[in-house]
């Protein structure tokens, strides 16, 4: 293991940890019987949200005292602009092309149970690496070792990667921003990974407007008012992930 610690932040603001324990739950809930371990997260368009979601989400379940591990399958991202690793931090891509092992790319994290595996170091073929039988054997591993597995990726529509990382895993969650990503194109997706025989295992709607997420939380000032977070409320445009049809491959199949 990497003797780098990373320093995850996590949210202190209430309603935020309440939308990320709330995905918790229902992926919990959901995975009582089937015992999902790899999960992507992805979305049809860059900037949804996915790092930003799966970072939370991977707080959040480690809270719980699961063992997270959570790679960062964004090789395409330059190190200087990673939220988690701004140096250059040897990780995915050299494990995928064999200069360091599995144990060489965790590193820990500043919160309990949660682990870091960076995407690496100057990656000039993702697509090859992911198609390598090294990606299998790293998930493999990967299963064996963590109780929770998440990938962040990059966006569908911009590069094939998230379609291969969505193919190997058991379970896919496709981030979608509130008011801006079609119905279209996430249809679109939905096709193009159920082609792949993608697990689609439901939509985490991101970035909902404070006035619509309080909508669909009638009570959510009950919980709040009294830490002074109702004050918070009054600030304009603070947005919250708010977590829809987790679970729901029904619904997905609908759209
Ligand atoms: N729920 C939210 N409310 C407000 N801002 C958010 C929320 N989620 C993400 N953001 C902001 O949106 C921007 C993009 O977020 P993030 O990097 O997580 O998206 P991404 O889907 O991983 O992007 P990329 O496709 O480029 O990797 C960041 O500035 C982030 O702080
Ligand atoms: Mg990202």
């Amino acid at each position: 293991m990497q003797l780098k610690t990373f320093n995850v932040y996590d949210n202190q603001n209430k309603a935020v940890q309440d939308a990320f324990d709330m995905l918790t739950a229902k992926i919990h809930i959901n995975n009582s019987q089937k015992k999902l371990k790899t999960f992507a997260l992805t979305s049809c368009r860059p900037g949804e949200g996915k790092t930003s979601l799966a970072i939370s989400l991977a707080i959040s379940i480690a809270h719980s005292g699961w063992r997270v591990l959570l790679v960062d399958g964004d090789m395409r991202k330059p190190t200087a602009s990673k939220r988690l690793s701004k140096e250059t931090q040897m990780g995915l891509a050299d494990y995928l092309a064999g200069k360091i092992e599995f144990s060489e790319a965790v590193s820990e994290t500043n919160i309990t149970n949660l682990f870091y595996f960076a995407c690496g170091t100057d990656c000039l073929n993702p697509v090859e690496l992911l198609c390598s039988a090294r990606f299998q054997e790293l998930i493999n591993k990967a299963r064996s070792r963590y109780d929770f597995v998440l990938f962040d990726t990059p966006a569908l529509e911009i590069v094939a990667d998230a379609n291969i990382i969505a193919s190997n895993v058991e379970a896919t969650l496709i981030v979608v921003e509130a008011g801006s990503t079609s119905l279209v194109n996430i249809k679109r997706v939905k096709e193009q990974l159920e082609n792949l025989n993608a697990n689609i295992l439901g939509v985490v709607l991101n970035k909902v407007k404070k006035h619509e997420y309080k909508r669909y939380f009638s009570s959510y000032n009950y919980f709040h008012k009294k830490n002074g977070f109702f004050k918070n409320l009054l600030k304009k445009k603070k947005t919250y992930s708010r977590v829809e049809n987790v679970a729901a491959k029904e619904n997905a199949a609908k759209l």
